[in-house]
């Protein structure tokens, strides 16, 4: 049996990819990346994949039984087209399953509900292939706020609109692991799941970082507009709306939903803690 998967360079590919040769071994499992070189240092077989091109697809995906489809990072409506060039592919070459992680988040109300409306229809586009299917819905990593932690204790503080809102975080390392599963296991065709663990506050992410960091830092809670004009002068209109999007999604619960990661991975996802110590470590 052979596995690919596709963005095999980037962070959440990168941990799936380690993750299935722990599974299977290096023998069974393809990385397809648009850049060849960067997923070389895993030591398996190495195709070109980029999501535009529908050639490299085909060319990529012979002999594979399973594949699976990491989300693209280009503008919302750009991706559909990018994310039809696999399954399409997958389907002339007699691909059986195809796995795709896609993201939880409100499909209306909110500057991230293009993105999520474009993860949905590929979700669609992948129900209506005739493959097996398994979908995904990621959480929020939990890895750039950790990432951006010197940010934070120079300003004192974790500033966003998200108010009182919940949310479930999850990490790329537990992704990985529960990708792995439901890459390899069969039990897994036709669910789609919500990849999260626990749905903390803002205030509690905050207490979480400051007890394995021993920062001090304290949530401040701004309103959506301000932090929209914030987010917008200092990352530029596209990514500081999205990521105002997010926040305001939070706040709205868009991100408070049950997990179903147990499910998918055999093993409850890990604590707020224990991914803020892995990431320290
Ligand atoms: N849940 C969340 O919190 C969250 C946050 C951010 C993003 N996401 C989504 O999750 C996905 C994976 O996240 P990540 O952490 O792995 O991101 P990442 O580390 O930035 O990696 C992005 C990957 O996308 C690849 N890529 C970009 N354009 C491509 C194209 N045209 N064809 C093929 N590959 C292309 C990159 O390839 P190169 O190495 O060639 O550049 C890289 O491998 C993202 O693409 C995005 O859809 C989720």
């Amino acid at each position: 049996m052979k596995i690919a998967v596709t963005s095999a360079s980037g962070q959440l590919g990168s941990s799936i990819v380690k993750h299935l040769i722990q599974a299977i071994g290096k023998e069974q499992v393809v990385a397809i990346a648009r850049s060849t070189d960067k997923a070389k240092h895993f030591g398996v077989d190495v195709r070109k994949g980029d999501y535009n091109s529908r050639e490299d697809f085909d060319l990529a995906l012979k002999g594979i039984d399973t594949v699976l489809l990491v989300s693209g990072m280009d503008d919302p409506q750009k991706r559909i087209i990018q994310h039809r060039n696999v399954i399409e592919a997958a389907k002339s070459n007699g691909v059986k399953k195809i796995v795709y992680t896609s993201i939880v988040g409100d499909e209306k109300n909110n500057a991230f509900s293009p993105i999520v409306q474009t993860n949905r229809q590929t979700e669609k586009d992948i129900k209506n292939s005739g493959l097996q299917w398994v979908i995904g819905r990621n959480g929020i990593y939990i890895e750039p706020d950790l990432e951006y932690i010197e940010t934070y204790v120079k300003e004192g503080e974790i500033r966003n609109c998200a108010g009182d809102g919940k949310c479930a975080y999850t990490s790329r390392e537990e992704l990985g692991y529960a990708y792995s599963k439901m890459l390899k296991e069969d039990k897994h065709n036709s669910q789609t799941y919500n990849l999260v663990g626990h749905a903390i506050t803002q205030s509690e992410l905050a207490d979480s970082i400051n007890e394995v960091f021993k920062t001090n830092l304290v949530f401040q809670s701004v309103s959506v507009e301000r932090y929209a004009e914030e987010r917008k002068a200092a990352l530029g209109d596209f990514m500081g709306t999205i990521i105002a999007g997010i926040y305001e999604g939070i706040k709205t619960g868009a991100n408070h939903v049950s997990s179903d990661f147990e499910k998918a991975a055999g093993r409850p996802h890990i604590s707020t803690i224990a991914m803020i110590k892995a990431f320290k470590s």
